[in-house]
């Protein structure tokens, strides 16, 4: 059975775009069954729309607390029929949320962030790094915990950074790499091969072979470093 999987959004859905197309290849094994929105005119509700995939647009500003929020996105997302065996992806939603999701999803959220955490957590990951002026940026995909932009790392994608480059350079380049590294983490959750050890998730193998290495985007010979490495189809 497809992994059943809610996406959370707060904006274009790229993200959710990318998964949506390796789901339609046929190389990632989930089936989007509800995908929701705390932003109205969420771009990422038009792409729901456009495949077809049921979606809730649920403002946070009508509700009296963060929980009572959270609480209505559980029950959403339930009724939309993701159990236990399913997840909650994070995609570009740009909310904390509470415990009160948490424990309905125990170590079944995940989420994207364009930096690479610890670094750089928060809403301008990308421009906070630029800012800094790092040389290697990238992304990481985690799972969700009670503090922000902290949980168990399951992948993270590096890319180089030029002096002189501000955040709005770095987010294509970054966000080229999150639509290989996203879809390809749901995948190994969908095949049940990561375990969380305390802080470390361990990917178990499986013997797939790898994709070709991406491209860092920035000069002809510069490729980007993700680990655990992606397998074919992403
Ligand atoms: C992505 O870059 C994602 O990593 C980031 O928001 C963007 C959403 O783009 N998320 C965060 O910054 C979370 N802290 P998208 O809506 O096109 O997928």
């Amino acid at each position: 059975m497809s992994l059943p999987i809610a996406v959370l959004v707060s904006g274009s859905g790229s993200n959710l775009q990318s998964i949506i197309d390796r789901i339609e290849q046929g190389v990632l094994d989930a089936e989007i069954k509800l995908v929701v929105s705390n932003k109205a005119g969420a771009y990422g509700i038009e792409r729901a729309k456009r495949h077809g995939i049921p979606y809730r647009v649920l403002l946070h500003t009508d509700y009296p607390s963060r929980e009572a929020f959270d609480q209505e996105m559980v029950d959403a997302i339930r009724e939309a029929g993701v159990d236990e065996t399913g997840i909650v992806v994070m995609a570009g939603f740009m909310r904390i949320v509470t415990p009160v999701f948490l424990g309905a999803f125990e170590n079944r959220v995940i989420n994207i962030h364009p930096a690479l955490l610890p670094s750089f957590a928060g809403v301008n990951g990308q421009a906070d790094a630029a800012d800094y002026g790092v040389k290697i940026s990238g992304c990481t995909v985690h799972f969700v915990d009670e503090e922000m932009d902290h949980g168990p790392v399951i992948i993270q994608a590096a890319v180089p950074c030029q002096a002189g480059e501000d955040g709005d350079v770095l987010a294509p380049r970054i966000l080229k790499l999150e639509h290989r590294v996203f879809p390809q983490a749901i995948q190994w959750i969908a095949e049940n091969r990561l375990e969380i050890k305390d802080r470390h998730v361990e990917l178990r193998v499986a013997g797939r072979p790898c994709a070709e290495q991406p491209k860092a985007d920035i000069h002809p010979s510069t490729y980007a470093l993700v680990w655990p490495p992606l397998e074919k189809g992403f």
